[in-house]
């Protein structure tokens, strides 16, 4: 996490930042106006995002997530280190950490079949009802990578609540924030759900307005050398479908001074990944100074606020 994996020079940047992984399936909704689109309630809104990640194309990205660096195979290892009694993975998709984590239950709304040796979802549900099946304060660690991103914050809230009702009081929550993009509004008209605009003051203002105290927050990135080549073929098929450039939002820079913030911001995904196959097919075209990462997310942990007496 600590190193340094872009040039500080940002004309050495070739300039493409698609707009995200969201952009390779395709968009089902089309709300005529932001008027209609924000008069979603949240059943519509969790219907819609149940609906988008039910798509067949969503195979191609979510099976990505132990390759992260904070909250990827890293956090599996830790967690299995400390060998807590409870672990929910809340919005797990394809369950990674429930299949690779001692005592880590997954729970997603939509029901994902195994892929990629991964088990797919324990539980079928919506994590804001998850105490119509958990004991209150159970879980020592709370996985979130994922449903955070889905705003607005009236959305969210629900979700804070059921974290609240899970934790155990030295509970901890581990999770990820997609940093927001310039044509996220416009975007959610066909994309039928919000994605919150993470930047590091928003998550400032919410997590810490709403009970929890900001523990970590940092940069995250894709470990491209952990990626075998068959899933290294796969993401650069899925990033060479996305043709509309944009840049990242400069206010999603990293709290820890040692990490580049840059990460954050834009840089070539798909000359990162090709740089990579070429690494490996030790191909003279390999430009050993090009990083092997790609920009990823804002991780997070997260604690319950003491309550007072
Ligand atoms: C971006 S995907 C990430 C999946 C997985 N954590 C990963 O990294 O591969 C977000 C997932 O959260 C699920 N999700 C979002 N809100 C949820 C909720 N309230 N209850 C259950 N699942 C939810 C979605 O269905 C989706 O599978």
């Amino acid at each position: 996490m600590t190193k340094k994996y872009l040039p500080d020079n940002l004309d050495e940047w070739d300039i493409c930042e698609p707009n995200g992984e969201y952009d390779m399936r395709d968009d089902i909704f089309d709300y005529k106006n932001q008027k209609e689109f924000d008069a979603l309630g949240y059943d519509q809104r969790r219907n819609n995002i149940m609906n988008h990640f039910f798509q067949e194309g969503v195979t191609k990205v979510r099976s990505f997530t132990e390759y992260r660096t904070h909250t990827g195979r890293t956090l599996a290892k830790r967690l299995n280190d400390e060998q807590p009694e409870l672990i929910i993975d809340a919005g797990c998709g394809f369950n990674y950490f429930g299949t690779n984590v001692k005592n880590c239950i997954g729970i997603d709304f939509v029901d994902y079949k195994p892929t990629h040796d991964l088990r797919g979802p324990d539980i079928i549900m919506d994590v804001t009802k998850a105490n119509t099946v958990f004991a209150p304060n159970c879980a020592d660690y709370i996985i979130c990578v994922g449903p955070f991103n889905f705003g607005p914050e009236s959305h969210l809230l629900p979700l804070l609540e059921s974290f609240k009702y899970l934790l155990k009081p030295t509970g901890r929550i581990v999770g990820h924030l997609r940093p927001g993009q310039i044509d996220d509004p416009i975007k959610s008209l066909y994309r039928g759900y919000y994605h919150m605009p993470w930047t590091l003051d928003l998550a400032g203002e919410l997590f810490t307005e709403n009970g929890f105290n900001i523990e970590w927050i940092g940069e995250e990135a894709t470990d491209l050398t952990w990626l075998p080549d068959t899933r290294l073929q796969e993401h650069l098929a899925a990033w060479e479908q996305v043709n509309v450039s944009v840049s990242g939002p400069p206010s999603s820079a990293a709290i820890d001074k040692n990490l580049n913030t840059k990460t954050l911001e834009r840089h070539d995904i798909i000359a990162n990944i090709k740089n990579e196959i070429h690494r490996r097919h030790q191909d003279p075209l390999y430009d050993s100074n090009r990083p092997n990462y790609i920009r990823s997310r804002i991780a997070i942990e997260l604690t319950l606020k003491k309550k007072k007496n």
